[in-house]
């Protein structure tokens, strides 16, 4: 999930009244990148791979597809999680799916944790499926690293369980509210296809893609 206009922006504007806005990404404090305490943190070090993914943009037919389960935790999952974690950190951004660095399998990476105050909170969730939605909706403002500094308003469950598998193959299960709920929700849906463009107009998804289409002939020109 995207990154922000301007990085360190206002959180949960409309906390207190029906609408929940909130603006993607801010550098996180814990990324060892930006953080240079951080590397002497032995628990951050685990994410220090020296890789950073090159992330697909939209339109791109790998973001189009409905990924495969991994069936076994090998080193390469352990790997691939590692790089979309330190991927996600130095976007920046708060949450990356597989497909968007081109691997079609299902492995989300998350880390919703915005308050500098607060420690990190890196997840990889490996096999996320969605096990219950809340009735009640929630609207934030949504981005997507695959769709650079653009933003719309999605409404989505407020809450939802996930059940999930972890790196150390135990299953886990938790429910998520607030931008965790969105986040996650925004993940699994790459995992099968799905951006967050898909749930606006077609005029406006369109526009956005348009606009995307630019930026790769743009990028493509520049050798970026
Ligand atoms: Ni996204």
């Amino acid at each position: 999930m995207g990154l922000s206009k301007d990085i360190g922006a206002h959180l949960f504007a409309g906390l207190a009244g029906l609408l929940a806005t909130v603006r993607w990404g801010g550098k996180p404090r814990d990324c060892p990148r930006h953080n240079p305490a951080g590397l002497r943190d032995p628990g951050r070090l685990h994410y220090i791979t020296g890789m950073i993914r090159p992330i697909l943009i939209h339109p791109d037919p790998r973001l189009k597809k409905v990924c495969d389960p991994v069936v076994e935790i090998t080193d390469e999952v352990r790997r691939l999680a590692d790089e979309m974690l330190e991927t996600m950190y130095d976007a920046p951004g708060i949450g990356l799916a597989a497909p968007q660095v081109g691997v079609m399998r299902r492995v989300v990476v998350m880390d919703c944790v915005k308050d500098p105050a607060l420690p990190a909170r890196p997840i990889v969730l490996v096999n996320p499926e969605v096990l219950w939605r809340s009735e009640e909706l929630s609207t934030y403002e949504e981005g997507c690293l695959s769709i650079p500094e653009q933003y719309a308003e999605i409404s989505r469950p407020a809450e939802v369980r996930v059940r999930w598998t972890a790196l150390d193959g135990s299953p886990q299960d938790e429910q998520f509210a607030g931008l965790w709920a969105t986040c996650v929700q925004h993940e699994i849906d790459h995992l099968d296809g799905k951006l967050f463009i898909d749930y606006l107009g077609p005029l406006k998804r369109q526009m956005i893609t348009r606009k995307m289409e630019k930026l790769k002939r743009e990028r493509a020109r520049l050798g970026a």
